[in-house]
């Protein structure tokens, strides 16, 4: 990735796929879910870093159920087309899970394997119930046969950047979802 200039870092971003709009009005229909779903039970909102960082600012303040924040940080091992079931947890929640109902907030699901090994580890913790939403999707390149609970998005096999995604820790601060396509 080119980002010795300007004209170079902006011509990268190659077509925005979901506007800022589009994007606030599936998060307030999202957490407007998430209130029904929970009715008045408190809940625990655990991102995943870094990307999932933006959605979950945004996802928090759509909530009205009693909510607490955590994050964590996880990376999966897996040799080819296996996963190992290895997740790494480079930085782990400080909540005891046994008391809560957890949702997940993740930013996208791509081959499945982080959120496959992320699931397992927590369910393996006994929290009161467990559920995962997602911004996006990209159910076409899934390895493993995972499904979230609730997906805002369902995207075609772009590589997208902005709104918490990143190209090489870029374009994590744009408002918006795009293509990333690097210019020759
Ligand atoms: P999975 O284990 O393959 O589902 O990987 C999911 C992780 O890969 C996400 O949490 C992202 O951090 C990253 N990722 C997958 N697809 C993209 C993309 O299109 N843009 C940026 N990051 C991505
Ligand atoms: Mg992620």
């Amino acid at each position: 990735m080119n980002v010795n200039s300007i004209e170079s870092y902006n011509k990268n971003i190659n077509k925005i796929l979901i506007t800022e709009e589009e994007i606030k009005t599936a998060i307030a229909a999202a957490g407007k879910a998430i209130n029904d779903i929970y009715d008045g039970r408190p809940i625990l909102l655990v991102s995943i870093l870094k990307g999932a960082y933006v959605f979950m600012a945004d996802l928090c303040r759509a909530v009205t159920v009693p909510c607490e924040i955590g994050f964590m940080c996880a990376k999966s091992y897996y040799s080819g087309t296996v996963s190992s079931g290895a997740v790494k947890i480079t930085m782990d929640l400080e909540q005891d899970i046994t008391k809560y109902h957890v949702v997940i907030v993740e930013d996208i699901i791509d081959t499945g394997r982080t959120l496959n090994d992320v699931v397992k580890l927590l369910k393996a913790r006994n929290p009161l119930s467990l559920k995962v939403i997602t911004l996006l999707d990209k159910p076409s390149r899934r390895v493993v046969d995972f499904k979230a609970d609730m997906a805002l998005f369902t995207i075609p096999d772009y590589f997208v950047i902005g709104y918490g995604l990143d190209c090489g820790e870029y374009y994590r601060n744009l408002p918006y979802i795009a293509e990333y396509k690097e210019q020759e």
